[in-house]
């Protein structure tokens, strides 16, 4: 017999895995360190960046540092610490092995994966990852480290406000989608990149509805609480302009969904508002239509300031007729 079955640590997280296993909600809730525990993984934390930062490549702490190597490996600390992992140590997830340097030779096989600790999401996860057109196919397959670098991600509920979120996730989505070579390298062997561009081109200025809106708001199903992770082939996806443009909008069970509902109602109604009128619609950045309004108020200004210099001659002419 062991003298102990499990350290204090490994207690404390077989509590919290138990506590999920008995129906609890969300690893977020089920994880409060203390104050001290906190500010532990945070001292440890830097320990670990002393080296693996800028400012440690800049300043190396060590003479022998393989400085060329190191460049490659920085974790951003601003980013880490905004990031949905800032409260874990690095040694939560890079288990073991890691302590010394030179780390140890394995020790990158022992780091956690997602789904180590994110058991209840994950199965969730991979199920609809099955049904997703990346499913299969691919060259290199997709793994959750594809689209979320655990040192940065924030979930959108932490995120909250739609214009942080849409950066974040389409970053995503175009970090492949708009380049040829990452495409490539995924991609069934001699299928080319579709042009993003052109497979918008029904929707008027798609660059910028993709500063408004996600990809994943029309490429995926609507789930009530969670994101989906299946991408629907493209036949399936959203093309309803009223989907969105409309006062129950798509978009408030789903971008919107973290914002509070007053704010939600103003996202929501600005959108409807202007757009639930046709005629916007209709004559999106139409450059005729354009041409008109500008010409109109060019004309408007000179009618205006020809109007002033009338005004001021005949005042002109009136004083000097006083005079004379
Ligand atoms: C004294 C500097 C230093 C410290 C402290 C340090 N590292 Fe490293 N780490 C390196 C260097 C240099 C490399 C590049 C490969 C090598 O030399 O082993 C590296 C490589 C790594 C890698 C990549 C391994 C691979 O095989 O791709 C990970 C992950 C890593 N370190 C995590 C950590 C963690 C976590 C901590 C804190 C517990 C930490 N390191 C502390 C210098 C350091
Ligand atoms: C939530 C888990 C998690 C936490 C917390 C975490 N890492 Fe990582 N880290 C990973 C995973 C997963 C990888 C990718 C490993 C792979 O590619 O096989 C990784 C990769 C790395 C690498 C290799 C280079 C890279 O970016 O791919 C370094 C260096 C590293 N981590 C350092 C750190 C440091 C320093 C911290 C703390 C400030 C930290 N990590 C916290 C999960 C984590
Ligand atoms: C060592 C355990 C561990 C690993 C491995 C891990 N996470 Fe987490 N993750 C956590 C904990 C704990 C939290 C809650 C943090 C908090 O509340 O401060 C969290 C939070 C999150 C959140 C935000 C809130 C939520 O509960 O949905 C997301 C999203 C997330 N993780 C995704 C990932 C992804 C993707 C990976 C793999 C790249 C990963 N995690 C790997 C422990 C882990
Ligand atoms: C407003 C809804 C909407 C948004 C937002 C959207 N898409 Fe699409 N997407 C569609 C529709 C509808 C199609 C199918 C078009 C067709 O077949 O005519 C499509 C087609 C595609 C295709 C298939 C191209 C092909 O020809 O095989 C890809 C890839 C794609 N979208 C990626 C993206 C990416 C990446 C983003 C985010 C930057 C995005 N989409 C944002 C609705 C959208
Ligand atoms: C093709 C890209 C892609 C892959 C692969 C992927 N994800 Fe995601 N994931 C996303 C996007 C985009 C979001 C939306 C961001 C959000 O809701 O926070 C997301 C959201 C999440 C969330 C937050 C869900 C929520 O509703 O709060 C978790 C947790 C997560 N992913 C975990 C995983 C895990 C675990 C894997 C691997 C089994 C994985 N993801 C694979 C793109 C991906
Ligand atoms: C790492 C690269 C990569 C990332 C990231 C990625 N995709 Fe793809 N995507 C591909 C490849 C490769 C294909 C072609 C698959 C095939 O033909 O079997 C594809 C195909 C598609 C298609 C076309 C499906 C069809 O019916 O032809 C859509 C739509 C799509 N992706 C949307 C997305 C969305 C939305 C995201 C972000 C959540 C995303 N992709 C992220 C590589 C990627
Ligand atoms: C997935 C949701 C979604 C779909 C589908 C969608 N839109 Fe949009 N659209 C938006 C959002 C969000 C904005 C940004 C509104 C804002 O900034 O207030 C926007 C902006 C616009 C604008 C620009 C308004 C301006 O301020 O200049 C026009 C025009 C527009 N959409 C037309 C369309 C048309 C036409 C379609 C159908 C072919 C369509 N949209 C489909 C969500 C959507």
């Amino acid at each position: 017999m062991p003298e102990r079955m499990f350290s204090v640590a490994q207690s404390g997280w077989l509590a919290v895995c138990l506590w999920l296993l008995l129906g609890g909600s969300t690893l977020a809730a089920a994880f409060n360190p203390t104050p001290e525990a906190l500010e532990k993984n945070r001292q440890a934390n830097l320990k670990c960046l002393a080296c693996h930062s800028e400012a440690a490549l800049r300043q190396p702490p060590k003479v022998d540092l393989d400085l060329k190597k190191l460049r490659g490996l920085i974790v951003d600390p601003a980013a880490f610490a905004a990031s949905s992992h800032a409260r874990l140590a690095c040694g939560k997830c890079h288990t073991e092995g890691y302590a010394e340097h030179p780390h140890a030779e394995d020790a990158k096989d022992m780091t956690s994966t997602c789904d180590d600790c994110h058991s209840k999401q994950a199965r969730v996860i991979e199920a609809e990852f099955e049904q997703s057109v990346h499913a299969d196919n691919l060259t290199e397959p997709m793994t959750c480290l594809t689209c979320h670098n655990p040192h940065r991600m924030q979930a959108a509920k932490n995120l909250k406000q739609p214009d942080l979120i849409v950066a974040q996730d389409n970053r995503v989505c175009l970090g492949c989608h708009d380049s040829d070579a990452t495409f490539a390298q995924y991609a069934p062997e001699k299928k080319t990149r579709p042009l993003t561009d052109d497979a918008h081109a029904w929707l008027p200025n798609a660059r910028m509805h993709w500063k408004s809106v996600r990809c994943v708001e029309c490429h995926t199903p609507s789930n009530p609480n969670t994101q989906s992770h299946q991408i629907l082939s493209k036949d399936k996806a959203v093309k309803d302009c009223v989907a969105c443009h409309s006062r129950d909008s798509l978009l408030s069970a789903r971008l919107y969904r973290h914002l509070a509902e007053e704010d939600q109602r103003k996202y929501g109604f600005i959108n409807s508002a202007i757009l639930g009128k046709p005629y916007v619609v209709g004559a999106t950045r139409n450059p005729l239509l354009d041409g008109i309004v500008i010409a109109l108020v060019v004309l408007t200004l000179v009618g205006m300031l020809a109007h002033g210099l009338v005004r001021y001659l005949a005042a002109r002419l009136r004083r000097r007729k006083q005079h004379d």
